[in-house]
């Protein structure tokens, strides 16, 4: 007779255990020989920047087929519609307000129980985003020293149509957070996704935007601004293939900021 044994499915470590194992040379020469940013210093700037030619081609497609097989299957759908309310509760002209409206699937890395941090483990994202190297790379680019005890780590897929809409993440009930924060994007698009764009705010209007649907970018953020992402748009005839990954680190400064920085 035989016998049916539960095996946990056995996926290889396609993540490198150090951030920097992920990048290139030019990628590793951002955290051994750090530039100053502008964007994260200057008075008017909106502090954002997206980065692009740090993570090589062949690596982004060895990430891609990892998140697909690994964590495709685990991601939840979060979905927050338009309120009805927003119209029909409306009583004054003019008076129009829209909370954060999205449409992803994500997995969360910070729960001890969830399943994504199983896969984690297992394809090495986790140590991944928990490394030295990830932190160390988010201290460069902002120029600041930032809080090594604890990180936020979260999965995020963009697929046809998929979006954030115009939100500005500021967190004034937070004693850490509450004057600013930093976001580190690691993003990844397959080949059937033709763009999507992150819209973001220069002084007072959302008329910034930067392509982000590309095979690979790094994109960071001092936080809170206005921003968002448009629909994913997918080439023709690949709508049911088009994914956007997301690998996100959300970290607090060390010490937190005394003053509001926007
Ligand atoms: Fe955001």
């Amino acid at each position: 007779m035989c016998q049916v044994i539960d095996e946990p499915l056995q996926l290889p470590h396609m993540f490198p255990h150090e951030f920097a194992d992920l990048l290139n040379a030019r990628g590793r020469r951002l955290i051994d020989s750090p530039q100053r940013f502008d964007v994260f210093h200057k008075r008017g700037e909106t502090p954002v920047i997206v980065l692009s030619d740090l993570i090589d081609d062949a690596t982004a497609k060895r990430c891609i087929q990892t998140l697909d097989q690994a964590f495709y299957p685990l991601l939840r759908r979060m979905h927050t519609p338009i309120p009805r309310e927003a119209i029909t509760g409306m009583k004054k002209n003019y008076s129009d307000t829209l909370r954060k409206t999205v449409r992803v699937k994500t997995a969360t890395l910070n729960s001890r129980k969830s399943q994504a941090l199983d896969a984690g483990r297992s394809t090495g994202l986790s140590q991944m985003m928990e490394s030295q190297s990830f932190l160390r790379f988010a201290e460069c680019i902002v120029g600041a020293p930032l809080n090594d005890a604890h990180w936020g780590r979260q999965v995020i897929c963009y697929e046809r149509g998929d979006y954030s809409g115009p939100h500005n993440d500021h967190h004034p009930e937070s004693p850490v957070a509450r004057n600013g924060f930093v976001d580190l994007h690691i993003m990844f698009s397959n080949d059937a996704v033709q763009s999507q764009w992150l819209v973001y705010e220069e002084r007072g209007f959302l008329s910034q935007s930067h392509e982000v649907g590309t095979t690979s970018g790094i994109a960071v953020y001092r936080l809170p601004f206005w921003h968002y992402t448009t629909p994913l748009v997918a080439r023709p005839g690949r709508e049911k293939d088009a994914r956007r990954w997301l690998l996100l680190g959300s970290f607090d400064f060390d010490p937190p900021l005394k003053k509001l920085q926007y």
